[in-house]
């Protein structure tokens, strides 16, 4: 087993420069899939709730629904840091909360680390977390959970005003101790502005330039799995929705015709035993 990736590997693949891969993961063939491959961290995002369960947004996912789904990614992992998503309000209401629900992922998922959407607002939060012990990935830009207040999914940081706010933001998060900070949707200049001011936090993008520390993609986009929409942002490395398609389209046929199962599928039994059974 190569070495387990740890909070501070990802901190000194920043100093050194080394760019730093993420991928989503929700259950546990897929998080043995994609820690085989290498990736450095998988993120048990709470895009769970659009990708694995279908609803149109983030915010009806639950703890218990994180917390199942990030135990499963954990039992299918050696290497990668396992990074666990908080969902909609399960650290909006005090830092008390937000501390007790980041403790719960810890004790009761065994992920690596867990991640939190909002700059200054959760400063304090993410402060307490680490002092606890918790290692903490901040998210800024496009936060999915603050959709309705962004009146939809919009490229974040195009004025002054909010460019400097998500400066500040990120500079704010690293001082409270998070490791690392997801950028969403925000413009590449400005994400690398950002990623240049931070000293130790590294920058993880998505659609979000190449001059972040690392990248990160939703793993049903990267493979092609959906039939629909995909993101501007992301780019497809297979097209296993066609493939799925097609290799259930096969069986259907195959069991149709009664095709499959053939010989090799099949398990035989001496031919004095059925005698036996069928003169009964
Ligand atoms: O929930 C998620 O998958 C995320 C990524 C898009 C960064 O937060």
């Amino acid at each position: 087993m190569n070495k387990k990736v740890t909070n501070g590997t990802i901190k000194k693949m920043k100093t050194e420069g080394t760019p730093i891969s993420m991928i989503t993961a929700y259950d546990y063939i897929m998080a043995q899939n994609v820690d085989e491959a290498g990736i450095d961290m998988i993120l048990v995002g709470d895009s769970l709730g659009n990708v694995v369960m279908g609803y149109s947004s983030t915010l009806p996912v639950t703890m218990e629904d994180m917390l199942h789904h990030t135990a499963c990614v954990v039992r299918g992992v050696n290497r990668a840091l396992v990074v666990g998503d908080m969902p909609f309000m399960s650290y909006q209401e005090s830092t008390q909360q937000a501390l007790h629900n980041a403790g719960r992922f810890m004790k009761e998922a065994q992920c690596d680390a867990v991640k939190l959407e909002g700059g200054a607002r959760v400063s304090e939060a993410v402060y307490k977390m680490t002092q606890a012990g918790i290692p903490v990935v901040g998210h800024l830009g496009l936060t999915p959970q603050s959709v309705h207040q962004f009146g939809g999914f919009k490229v974040q940081g195009k004025n002054v005003e909010k460019a400097r706010q998500l400066i500040a933001d990120a500079k704010e998060l690293e001082d409270a101790g998070a490791f690392a900070i997801v950028l969403e949707c925000v413009p590449a200049a400005l994400s690398a502005e950002i990623t240049k001011s931070l000293k130790h936090a590294a920058t993880i993008g998505i659609g979000a330039g190449n001059q972040c520390d690392g990248q990160v993609l939703v793993c049903t986009d990267l493979l092609g799995m959906s039939g629909g929409f995909r993101p501007k942002f992301s780019k497809p490395y297979a097209n296993l929705h066609d493939t799925i398609v097609g290799a259930v389209k096969e069986y259907i046929s195959d069991v149709q015709g009664r095709s499959f199962p053939a010989e090799e599928h099949t398990f035989a039994i001496d031919a004095e035993v059925m005698q036996a059974v069928q003169k009964e």
